[in-house]
């Protein structure tokens, strides 16, 4: 896949390091206590879309060994539930023996607040340090060791649509919008000239998460990039034109969908009742869990603005101080690593593995990751932010903050002022 050269290593923004080894020391002491023969792993893989990949793993865990698996999902898309759940449980040392987390900012969040176990003697014994992208491996890693083991990648900047109601509002399907202005007219058209939502939306993260579309379409790679950096201006013409634009695409939501995750706004596009809907590539493993055919029931295309730019995300998992059962959570972890568990999971979740072994055939069934694992060997990154990537979660629930307030009140100026006091507080 690809090489770890120093101009790939470029592509990758890697999130602002803070400074707080004293919280490490006490990370060193070790878990593994008597537990019983089971792993209890901790994830938000639950609903529709989200949990075949985690099932296919499990089955493939407990065909190999003689543990049970304690699924301890809890539901809702984004971690936006589970990840207080969890925190709850780390702050009172209950800890799972393994949780999902994502690589980046948030992972670092964990590592410094002293709640997971290096797992440096861990990609030594199973050769990872070989396996995953150089990159990848530092966004897992904080002053020197590494605290968890990637499972994918998946592209938060995907528009999917559906081509009937393109064509019914005299659109080309063979030609989705490139640009955001494009994209913002391709909305009114379809409102002009259909009964059809022209973007559907879910619960309030799916808005964040349009957000962070809207910002890299229209500022590009480096700028969006660069706003993830502490004390970055947000406070600029350029991100307020982003925000005009967001805003006049907000306009053609519908209203009333805060009460659904991601999963019913997706479905909404393939059921013909939307003709747009931004979201990450979990909606692809959604749609083929539906039997959905891609081409006819849906169509997809980088989010507007954001063509040749990858904006990543990745599920990783971890080894927590305390784990009651650390042998087992390595075993779940070597899983996890390993390519045949990468090849297993991700053909039915919709991503494409962090290993760069990759084994094609396993994919090339799958019309979108073939375009996925193309598209991921010549694009330029991009950190998700609403996904871990590019801001702890301080400063991600701020946004998210913020962008509840603008939903309530559609104040864009209060938004910018919001957003940019959010960058200059860390
Ligand atoms: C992301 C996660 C994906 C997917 C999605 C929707 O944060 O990384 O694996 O589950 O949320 O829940």
């Amino acid at each position: 896949m690809r090489e770890n050269s120093p101009a790939r290593r470029a592509r990758w923004k890697p999130a602002s390091a803070a400074a707080l080894a004293s919280l490490l020391a006490a990370a060193t002491g070790c878990g593994g206590g008597a537990g019983g023969n089971e792993v209890e792993v901790f994830s938000w893989w639950t609903g529709g879309g989200e949990a075949a990949g985690l099932d296919a793993l499990i089955e493939e865990f407990e065909s190999k060994h003689d543990i049970s698996f304690v699924n301890a999902a809890v539901a809702g898309g984004s971690g936006t539930n589970a990840q207080a759940v969890l925190e709850g449980r780390l702050q009172s040392q209950d800890p799972p023996d393994s949780f999902q987390g994502h690589a980046g900012a948030e992972l670092r969040d964990y590592i410094e607040a002293g709640y997971l176990e290096p797992l440096d003697d861990f990609y030594a014994e199973q050769g990872l340090n070989e396996a995953f992208p150089d990159e990848l491996i530092e966004q897992a890693s904080y002053e020197g060791s590494v605290y968890s083991v990637p499972l994918n990648i998946h592209r938060s900047n995907v528009l999917w649509y559906n081509p009937q109601v393109l064509e019914d509002a005299g659109l080309d399907p063979e030609a989705p919008p490139e640009t955001v202005g494009d994209f913002v007219d391709a909305l009114e058209q379809v409102a002009e000239e259909t009964d059809a939502i022209p973007l559907s939306v879910g619960a309030q993260w799916t808005v964040d998460h349009l957000l962070e579309n809207v910002l890299l379409g229209e500022l590009g790679a480096d700028a969006y990039n660069e706003l993830w950096e502490p004390g970055a201006d947000w406070n600029t013409p350029e991100v307020s034109e982003a925000l005009q634009r967001f805003d006049s695409i907000m306009e053609h939501t519908q209203e009333e969908s805060g009460s659904e995750d991601w999963q019913e706004p997706a479905q909404r596009v393939v059921d013909g009742e939307a003709a747009f809907n931004i979201m990450g590539d979990w909606a692809a493993g959604f749609f083929d869990e539906l039997e959905m055919t891609a081409g006819e029931d849906y169509d997809w295309a980088p989010a507007p603005g954001t063509g040749g730019t990858y904006m990543w995300l990745s599920d990783s998992f971890t080894l927590p101080v305390g784990a009651p059962n650390e042998e087992a959570a390595l075993s779940w972890l070597e899983l996890v690593g390993s390519q045949e568990g990468q090849d297993i999971f991700n053909p039915l979740k919709g991503s494409i593995p962090a290993r760069t072994d990759v084994d094609a055939g396993a994919y090339a069934d799958n019309e979108y990751l073939t375009w996925a694992l193309g598209e991921w060997e010549q694009s330029d990154l991009a950190g998700s932010f609403w996904h871990g990537v590019t801001v702890d979660n301080r400063w991600k629930n701020e946004i998210d903050t913020a962008v509840g307030l603008y939903l309530q009140e559609d104040d864009l100026d209060e938004l910018q002022e919001q957003l940019d006091a959010a960058a200059q507080s860390e």
